[in-house]
């Protein structure tokens, strides 16, 4: 039996033991310095000169980003992808934009230039690019397109972490990044999520969003004298700026992601080459293998039987069963988004089949785990496994 979890535990004994030092040692457990030396880290990782906004979880990350550009922009549109995570989606309807769906590519699973192109409208107010499963989803095209349109560009980055594009990390081309650090991710906090922007003013409003739209939240001592001018009437201590939430993270995880970044980018280099032997050695003519390649950081193997192979995908399932390999249909958050029930009954007009790709991912894709320490053996027999069925 190939016995393959998901994920394995990456949370290690160096991690356990700072942790109960630091526990013994301070007095203070909130968001505190830790929090604020995880996100310089952070930022220096990213590539340097960006604000981050440590918080409890990826989709805090998405909640904040969306929250603080309803707040600059009022209302419009949002284009995002029908594959990626379901809180790319809700934080675009809770925050009160509407969502606009444009189909993705097979090829990095990532929403496609020309779709995006074809739902700009005067309303557009950003793009929300995921980078699914690893794989990097910009192009220059892209880029530009936002940059030229002055559309707010939007990286999700919450499953890609140390994924490339032109030599520089994916969640640094973006006016704001996010980043989880869920239990299954590249590296931990066991929970938790970074935004990440060059933009001071967008950095205020994401901390204030943080923290309860509390303006002593924001990180600015002249801006907060300038707003507790104008609201005279109102303690400054207790300013609310904007409607906010509680999405704060702890020293507590603080510390486990400044350990475990230490050896983030040494384990995205093992998951690399794990994924470079599956994909290598997985039969071209029975699943699709022309993924792109390049700058990937794959932490599952996207396994997508050719349509046209009869009875392959069901032979595939039960191949998972008996080896006691674990797996997820439909990739990246079950597959097409526009499926889900949250959004046919806010959207009745949103027709699933409008995007043939999503449609061919969520029926065809699966995905497994790929963590560092999942041996070679196991990646050739189950490579063996699925080219004989
Ligand atoms: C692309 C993407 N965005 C957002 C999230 C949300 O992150 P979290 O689980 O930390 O809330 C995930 C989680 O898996 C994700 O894969």
């Amino acid at each position: 039996m190939l016995n393959i979890p998901l994920m394995q535990n990456n949370i290690d004994k160096d991690d356990v033991n700072i942790l109960v030092d630091f526990l013994k040692s301070s007095d203070r457990f909130t968001n505190g310095p830790k929090v604020r030396e995880f996100e310089e880290a952070w930022s220096k990782w990213l590539g340097g000169g960006y604000y981050c906004v440590f918080v409890n979880s990826g989709s805090s990350a998405n909640y904040i980003t969306m929250t603080a550009l309803k707040e600059r922009y009022g209302d419009g549109e949002i284009i995002v992808p029908p594959i990626g995570w379901t809180s790319d989606i809700a934080s675009v309807i809770t925050a009160g934009f509407k969502p606009v769906f444009a189909d993705v590519n097979l090829h990095n699973l990532a929403i496609n230039v020309n779709e995006i192109e074809s739902k700009i409208t005067d309303n557009t107010r950003a793009v929300l690019l995921t980078h699914v499963l690893g794989y990097n989803g910009l192009s220059d095209k892209i880029i530009d397109i936002c940059k030229n349109k002055n559309i707010t560009l939007i990286e999700d980055a919450c499953e890609s972490h140390g994924a490339v594009f032109r030599g520089k990390k994916c969640g640094s081309f973006g006016d704001i990044s996010n980043f989880s650090f869920y239990y299954a991710h590249h590296m931990s906090t066991i929970e938790g999520g970074m935004i990440c922007t060059k933009d001071k003013e967008m950095y205020r409003l994401m901390r204030m969003i943080r923290s309860h739209g509390m303006l002593r939240e924001c990180d600015d001592e002249s801006y907060m004298a300038e707003i507790a001018k104008k609201y005279p009437e109102v303690h400054p201590e207790f300013l609310f700026t904007v409607p906010g939430f509680n999405m704060r993270s702890t020293e507590l995880n603080a510390v486990i992601g400044l350990n475990q970044l230490k050896r983030l980018d040494a384990n995205v280099e093992k998951r690399r080459k794990n994924y470079d032997l599956f994909i290598n050695k997985l039969d071209g003519s029975k699943y699709y293998t022309e993924f792109a390649h390049e700058g990937n950081s794959n932490y599952a193997f996207v396994v997508m039987p050719h349509a046209s192979v009869t009875g392959l995908y069901d032979r595939m399932i039960q191949g998972f069963r008996d080896e006691n390999v674990e797996f997820r249909r439909g990739t990246a958050g079950g597959g097409n988004m526009a499926r889900q029930p949250y959004i046919r009954k806010r959207y009745p007009h949103i027709n699933p089949a409008d995007y043939p790709n999503a449609e061919y991912i969520h029926e065809n894709g699966v995905y497994i785990g790929n963590y560092p320490d999942l041996p070679k053996e196991k990646i050739e027999g189950l490579c063996e496994m699925l080219n004989s069925l």
